[in-house]
């Protein structure tokens, strides 16, 4: 079988991993991939975004199975491009993936359904959005409806910060178009923990919990990023509540998706906050987390291939995955700066070091090869990966691996997992 990957990310990288290692695929390609990639598969230079040329390059070369990795394809409706020239495609469609697209439309889909999360109001008008403001208070969260590259949502600490991102988002229009309309919601209190599962449209697969740690620096401080590091299992998600996230969560919203009438399939993740052992839903995205994929991935002893064939043809009956016992650890490495702006083209060294140990993998995000030389060219750069029998020992290999590792400015945080060993 030849399988088609879009995307170019550590994600990315964990799912060509994985697929390499069923015994169904004989060809992987990765349109645009990146230097880690390169070593699993055949990379081709088309962007995840260039849907036209992705279908014509799947067609010619007679992919049998096509996975979209990041939600930007999905949004423009890669999926109901290749659908209507009869090709199989995991992912959703663009009218299902308006549940990561549209903020509003994923709220209104809580709310009819009774679905747990923040109580919110959406406006298309920045007055009545300031009066709403004024009279809730703060804390309180300010969404732009449409994506944001990550940085639409505004936990606003005071009232004043809240008026200033209403301002920014609907008189300035720093977001464009995606901030049209704003959700405004209840600040949440809790941990955070993010939940998948595979789905066809009607059956679900729900895969092991995972955390990812959001913020730039150690003890959650700093800037909002697209995540710095992951573990699985998550602790936080007992046997009990992971149950009780499947039954009030995630079938409600697949059954809500069907009736109306824009059936979910490919991977529902649900970003999740948990207080005193109830969840409640603080975003749904139409794809795999990056890097919580990393971790998960990595323990994932079940081939994928079939779980990715039969969601994306709506035969789903595989009621199981199995995992490998141990526990797995992302550290992410960063270039120095990010997620503001910084300097790429920096060369990396130990990469050969690193991945001479045992039980390691480092994935590749933001490289680039420059006269030959493995260089930083994005803000996630590396997602170092260990499995353990432990948590405690899955940390040290990773980290083990990414102190050999360096390049300019490199940063990273030296907490990932520790949440998991305080419980
Ligand atoms: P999102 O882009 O929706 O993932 O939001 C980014 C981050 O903002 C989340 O991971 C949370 O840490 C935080 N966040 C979003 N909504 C809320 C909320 N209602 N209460 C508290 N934190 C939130
Ligand atoms: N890890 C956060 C995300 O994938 O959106």
């Amino acid at each position: 079988m030849k399988i088609l990957v879009v995307g170019g990310g550590g994600r990315e990288h964990a799912l060509i991993w994985k697929i390499a290692q069923s015994p169904l695929v004989d060809h992987i390609y990765c349109a645009p991939g990146n230097p880690g990639i390169a070593e699993l598969a055949e990379c081709v230079h088309i962007g995840a975004d260039e849907i036209e040329a992705l279908l014509d390059f799947a067609k010619a070369e007679k992919v049998d199975l096509t996975v979209v990795g990041p939600e930007v394809p999905l949004t423009l409706g890669i999926v109901d491009r290749f659908q209507d020239a009869g090709l199989t495609i995991f992912g959703p469609n663009q009218a299902a993936a308006r549940i990561e697209g549209s903020k509003g439309f994923s709220k209104d889909l809580m709310a009819k359904y009774g679905i747990p999360t923040a109580a919110y109001q959406s406006f298309t008008e920045r007055e009545a959005a300031i009066a709403y403001i004024k009279a809730q208070g703060a804390p309180i969260v300010v969404k732009a409806d449409g994506l944001a590259a990550g940085k639409g949502v505004i936990v606003a600490l005071s009232e004043e910060q809240a008026l200033a991102a209403i301002d920014d988002i609907m008189r300035d229009k720093v977001f464009g178009d995606a901030g049209a309309s704003v959700v405004i919601e209840e600040f949440m209190d809790g941990e955070e923990a993010s939940f998948f599962a595979f789905t066809d449209g009607q059956n679900i697969l729900p895969l092991a919990s995972s955390q990812d740690h959001k913020r730039a620096f150690d003890d959650d401080q700093g800037p909002n990023t697209g995540g710095m590091g992951a573990y699985s299992p998550a602790p936080v998600v007992t046997a009990a509540l992971h149950d009780e996230i499947v039954e009030t969560i995630v079938k409600p919203t697949i059954s809500g998706m069907a009736s109306e009438g824009c059936p979910y399939s490919g991977i529902l993740y649900v970003g999740l906050m948990i207080k005193d052992g109830k969840p409640r839903v603080v975003e749904f995205n139409a794809r795999f987390g990056d890097p919580e994929a990393q971790p998960l991935l990595m323990r994932m002893k079940s081939d994928i291939v079939p779980v990715l064939m039969a969601c994306a043809k709506g035969s789903l009956e595989q009621d199981s995955i199995e995992w490998h016992d141990k526990a797995a650890v992302c550290v992410v490495m960063a270039s120095g700066g990010y997620p503001a702006s910084f300097q790429k083209g920096y060369e990396i060294e130990g990469l050969d070091q690193a991945a001479e140990l045992g039980e390691v993998m480092v994935f590749h995000a933001g490289t680039a090869l420059k006269d030959g030389e493995v260089v930083n060219n994005g803000g996630r750069v590396l997602g170092v990966t260990g499995l353990g029998v432990t948590v405690a020992e899955a940390i040290e290999r990773a980290y083990q691996a990414a102190e050999k590792i360096s390049w300019q400015d490199v940063h990273y945080r030296k907490d990932i997992g520790r949440k998991a060993l305080n419980r």
